[in-house]
């Protein structure tokens, strides 16, 4: 079974497209989870929780516009284990993209990003947010530096050109079952999974890239395929784990 789409909006030519590209499935109503085009953006929506609110991917929305201009520029935990505090434009491949965040906030500093997303709700959500992205124009350097790729990063990985960095950001149990989880993080876990097979990306991660590999964590998890990096960057919420193959 596909994932359905209703439009309430007025372009169709665009929503049936958006239908063929990423296999989903146009439909009068839904219930549960849900993707809706209204008010020119593509978003996912619960029909039976509607204090979860719509989820969207909006490079121009209050709190990317802050982090873009105050969140520490290079100096952000992520910056500075990707190497942008010592070289602007690397390019990145981030094979796990979910909804872009910190795709966005590499290419802010400068890195070419190639965003790499398997599922097609979260694929259909991003490059919606990258066509809005196009009518911002504060944001006329993202067509340049931020480019998705609708695959599964296994492929992606046996596929591009060698690349400076490649990021990961598998999604990762939450600790605490019992806490209310972040909405997003709760829309991802019933629409996405969790991601068990993300060991499995570090040995082509390692091979493809020409510098570094960064693997984003929460604190308290294992190194990914249980591999040791050569170093590690406390974030505020994370840790990036480095694996250097090469001085940036
Ligand atoms: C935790 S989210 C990433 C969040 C992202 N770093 C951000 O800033 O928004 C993980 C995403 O990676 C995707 N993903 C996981 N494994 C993947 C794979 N093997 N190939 C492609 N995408 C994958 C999942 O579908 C999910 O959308």
């Amino acid at each position: 079974m596909t994932f359905s789409l209703v439009n309430h909006g007025a372009a169709q030519a665009y929503v049936v497209a958006l239908c063929q590209q990423f296999g989903l499935t146009l439909t009068e109503r839904a219930s549960g989870w849900h993707l809706t085009f209204a008010d020119d953006a593509l978003v996912l929506r619960h029909s039976d929780l509607p204090k979860q609110g719509d989820i969207l991917v909006d490079f121009a929305s209050g709190a990317a516009s802050y982090r873009r201009l105050h969140g520490g520029g290079k100096n952000e935990a992520i910056a500075k284990a990707c190497g942008l505090n010592k070289k602007r434009d690397l390019s990145v491949l981030d094979v796990t993209a979910g909804l872009g965040r910190d795709a966005f906030v590499l290419a802010s500093l400068g890195a070419k990003v190639t965003l790499v997303e398997r599922n097609p709700v979260v694929a259909a959500l991003l490059h919606d947010g990258l066509r809005r992205a196009l009518q911002h124009k504060e944001l006329n350097w993202l067509n340049e530096r931020m480019q998705l790729c609708y695959a599964s990063a296994t492929d992606a990985l046996g596929a591009q050109a060698p690349v400076d960095v490649v990021y990961l950001d598998p999604m990762f149990p939450p600790r605490d079952k019992t806490a209310l989880v972040k909405k997003e993080m709760r829309a991802f876990h019933d629409v996405v999974g969790s991601d068990t097979d993300a060991d499995a990306l570090l040995a082509p991660a390692l091979q493809l890239a020409q510098k570094r590999v960064v693997v984003k964590r929460p604190g308290y998890a294992d190194f990914l395929a249980q591999q040791a990096p050569t170093l590690s960057v406390t974030g505020k919420n994370n840790r990036f784990d480095v694996y250097v193959i090469a001085a940036i």
